[in-house]
C-alpha cells in the first residue's frame, strides 16, 4: 500500500486498502474466472482524470464496474455528480463499501451485481474501471454500453484490455492518455454513431 492510499483511509476514517485475491472473492457469479483481485485506485489520480476531463459533473451519473470497497465512489463524490453507482460482484466488498460510503457521509448505490449484467442507466454517464475483468465480461459490458444514449465517457484506470474497447469504433472514439494522470486511457462516445452496433453483439 503507497503512502496516497493510507492518507485516503485516515482523512475519511474508511477502510478500502489491502489486496484481495480472485479466489477470495466472495460471488457465485459464472464470469468470476474472469475477474481481476481488489485493490483500490490512488485516489489523488482518479481526482486529476475528473478535473482534467471535465470541469461540471453536476448532469452525469458516475459508474464504477467492479467497485470494491468504494473508494473510488467517495473520491467521485467530491466532483458533484447527480448519481454515484457502484457494481460489485463479491458481496462482502459490497458491504465494506456500504459501510465505508456511510462513514464518509456521502451519498451513493451500491450494487451487488456482476458488470456483464449492469444495465447503465440513461442520461449523461461517465463509466470508470480499474482493471476488474479480462476479455469475455469486457466484450459484453461494451456491448450493453452500446446502446446507451446520452453523453459517455469511459475512464479506464491499467488499461489491460483497452484493445477490446479500441475495436469499438463505431460507437467510440479514443481521447487516449490524460496528461496528469497518465494510468488512464480515456474514450468518449460518439453521438448518434451506433450503426449496426448493436448486431456485432
Ligand atoms: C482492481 S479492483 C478496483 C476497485 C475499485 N474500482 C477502485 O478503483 O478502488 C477490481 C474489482 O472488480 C471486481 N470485479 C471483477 N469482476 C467483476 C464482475 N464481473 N462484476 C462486478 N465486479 C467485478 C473485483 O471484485 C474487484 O473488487
Amino acid at each position: 500500500m503507497g503512502a496516497n492510499q493510507d492518507l485516503f483511509d485516515a482523512t475519511y476514517g474508511t477502510d478500502t486498502g489491502g489486496i484481495s485475491p480472485v479466489w477470495d472473492l466472495d460471488t457465485d457469479s459464472a464470469n468470476a474466472r474472469y475477474g481481476e483481485r481488489y485493490q483500490a485506485i490512488p485516489a489523488d489520480e482518479l481526482d486529476a482524470a475528473l478535473s482534467f476531463l471535465h470541469k461540471d459533473w453536476s448532469a452525469f451519473t458516475f459508474v464504477d464496474l467492479g467497485c470494491g470497497k468504494g473508494r473510488a465512489l467517495i473520491a467521485a463524490s467530491q466532483h458533484g455528480f447527480a448519481r454515484v453507482i457502484g457494481v460489485e460482484f463479491a458481496k462482502s466488498l459490497v458491504d465494506i463499501a456500504i459501510k465505508n460510503s456511510k462513514i464518509a457521509g456521502v451519498r451513493v448505490e451500491v450494487r451487488n451485481e456482476d458488470a456483464a449484467q449492469f444495465e447503465f442507466p440513461e442520461g449523461d454517464i461517465i463509466v470508470f474501471m480499474f482493471n476488474p475483468f479480462r476479455e469475455t465480461v469486457m466484450r459484453q459490458v461494451m456491448c450493453n454500453l452500446a446502446r446507451h444514449q446520452g453523453k459517455l465517457y469511459l475512464l479506464y484506470y491499467r488499461p489491460e484490455q483497452s484493445a477490446v474497447i479500441d475495436e469499438r469504433t463505431d460507437f467510440l472514439a479514443k481521447i487516449g492518455q490524460i496528461p496528469t494522470a497518465p494510468g488512464f486511457c480515456v474514450w468518449q462516445g460518439v453521438a448518434g454513431a451506433c450503426e449496426g452496433c448493436l448486431e456485432r453483439c
